[in-house]
């Protein structure tokens, strides 16, 4: 059993730069959103594009269904051209944000930048999704410290009383957008290691809490078992996300695991 004892298995589809239009992210959106409250054990996010979040509010409230964003300003306000700040994004009913995606850290986002923007969003009152992951593993085991060292310094600026806003999605930089995931088995080692690293920050109670999730190139057909066997509370899914017929399998894979 994944260690926050908890049946519902948290999805994010992170849309990324998808899809094109604006009908088309609502008509995106309304597919998943129906296919998820068919569902018992699962509760989905999506994360559109800036434009399209509007465009993916729900008409009422579901359980079930959730918005996300995929960054945010560290900026409150004012003359910060190009941002888009945290209050916006709750004002848009949004609940979670995704942080220190290694996208975004391919264009500069630093682990300083990273700790600030969750900062940003668990001061707003929504929830982080905390990226991690190394980008190359080897034999000597140096995954192990870049993870760590990110989750530490990324992690920096919050305090144990506010670590529940933060959910770790650990995503090695390898496995995303490939065609292979990880193994299951190696992504339970990670789930661990996670777990270890937030227990050395925050406590064991915490640790203990706290929502893991994988993510990189998570597909119908590996869906199930990396949850099974990787032992994570969730998934965080790119490309398939934004293609509903495979998702809507996805869910459903997910939502029959015991
Ligand atoms: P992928 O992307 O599922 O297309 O590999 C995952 C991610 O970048 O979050």
């Amino acid at each position: 059993m994944n260690a926050n004892m908890s049946n519902t298995k948290l999805v994010v589809g992170n849309w990324k730069m998808n899809p094109a239009t604006g009908d088309e992210a609502k008509l995106l959106a309304r597919k998943t959103r129906h296919a998820a409250s068919l569902l018992e054990h699962i509760s989905v996010v999506v994360c559109p594009p800036f434009p399209f979040i509007s465009a993916a509010v729900p008409g009422k409230k579901s359980p079930h269904f959730h918005l996300g964003a995929q960054s945010v300003s560290i900026e409150e306000g004012g003359a910060h051209t190009g941002e888009v700040g945290a209050a916006m994004l709750k004002d848009l009913c949004v609940e979670y944000v995704i942080v220190g995606h290694s996208e975004m850290r391919s264009l500069g986002d630093s682990d300083e930048m990273v700790s600030k923007r969750l900062k940003a969003v668990l001061d707003a009152g929504m929830m982080a999704i905390l990226c991690v992951g190394e980008k190359v593993r080897d034999e000597s085991g140096s995954h192990f410290d870049f993870v760590r060292e990110q989750m530490k310094k990324s992690l920096a600026n919050i305090t144990k009383s506010r670590s529940s806003g933060v959910i770790v999605a650990y995503e090695p930089i390898w496995a995303i957008g490939a065609k292979e995931a990880m193994k299951p088995e190696d992504v339970c080692e990670m789930t661990i290691f996670v777990r270890k690293i937030f227990s050395d920050i925050f406590g064991n109670d915490t640790a203990q809490k706290v929502r893991v999730l994988y993510g990189g190139s998570v597909k119908f057909e590996n869906a199930a078992d990396i949850i099974k066997i990787g032992q994570v509370d969730g998934l965080l899914v790119g490309r398939e996300s934004v293609n509903v017929a495979g998702f809507v399998d996805l869910l459903k894979a997910v939502d029959e695991v015991k």
